[in-house]
């Protein structure tokens, strides 16, 4: 049987890089999956053993996200896995932040990530595992992103909190931190700012978003029943060694 055989799965920010990935992987292992995406068409396909079901939806906006779990509730009545992947990240320095850069940030990656977490843990039976993206960057202080580093340190201090209160109803919920990844979020920094966090990588290369969807298939999957209020980094060790 598959890992997520019979499973609802919501994958917010699911189309293209780290979401995209985790969206089909977990479709692939037998979940229908609902995802959000400012860019997909929506419409549904048969992925593996299971169902993808893109949903245009910008994660930003939280009365678009209300209306997409209202619909998620009416067909499918439950969420069991629920992925927040949704995020910016914007060069800024101290001296170069704006409140708009601060605004725009701290809204998708702490703002949005809350209220979809409340939303899908409110349809959320015993046995349900959440889990959150996060990054490294909450950890090692990157120049120039200490905004972005700000929203995934809240990200990490929510995932201790809410394993904490939703224990009791038997819902785990986990952070996937990968370092630097191979998508168009990374495409977007500079040559220079590549190469220099490429060096910092004991393994010598970025992640593949398939090597941080498998780790976030680990954390919502049986495997990992007893893990939870835990990071998983998945950094080639950058934030390890
Ligand atoms: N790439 C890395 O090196 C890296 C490292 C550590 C952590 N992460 C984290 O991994 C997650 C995914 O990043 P990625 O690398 O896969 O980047 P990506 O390809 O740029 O994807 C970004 C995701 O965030 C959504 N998003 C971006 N801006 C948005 C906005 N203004 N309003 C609504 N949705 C928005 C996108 O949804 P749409 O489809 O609607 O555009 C998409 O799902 C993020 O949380 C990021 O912080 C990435």
């Amino acid at each position: 049987m598959s890992n997520l055989s019979g499973k609802i799965a919501v994958v917010i920010g699911g189309h293209g890089g780290i979401g995209g990935a985790i969206a089909e992987r977990f479709a692939t292992e037998g979940a229908i999956v609902y995802a959000t995406s400012r860019r997909a068409q929506a419409g549904e396909v048969e992925c593996g053993a299971g169902r993808l079901r893109q949903a245009q939806v910008d994660a930003s906006d939280l009365t678009a996200l209300s209306a997409f779990f209202e619909t998620v509730q009416r067909e499918a009545g439950r969420v069991d896995v629920l992925a927040v992947n949704a995020g910016l990240s914007e060069f800024a320095p101290l001296d170069a932040i704006s409140e708009d850069h601060f605004d725009r940030t701290f809204d998708l990656n702490v703002r949005t990530l809350l209220f979809a977490t409340q939303a899908a843990t409110a349809i959320m039976p015993a046995g349900g595992a959440v889990v959150l993206v996060g990054s490294i960057a909450a950890t090692i202080g990157t120049q120039g992103y200490g905004v972005y580093g700000a929203t995934k340190a809240a990200v990490r201090s929510f995932a201790r909190t809410w394993a904490n209160e939703l224990a009791p109803r038997n819902i785990r919920v986990n952070v996937v931190a990968p370092g630097p990844t191979d998508t168009a979020m990374m495409a977007a920094a500079s040559a220079e700012i590549r190469e220099r966090l490429t060096t910092l990588i004991p393994l010598g290369r970025m992640a593949r978003a398939d090597e941080v969807a498998a780790a976030a298939l680990f954390l919502v999957s049986d495997q990992s029943s007893f893990i939870t209020g835990a990071e998983l980094p998945v950094d080639g060790g950058m934030a390890q060694v």
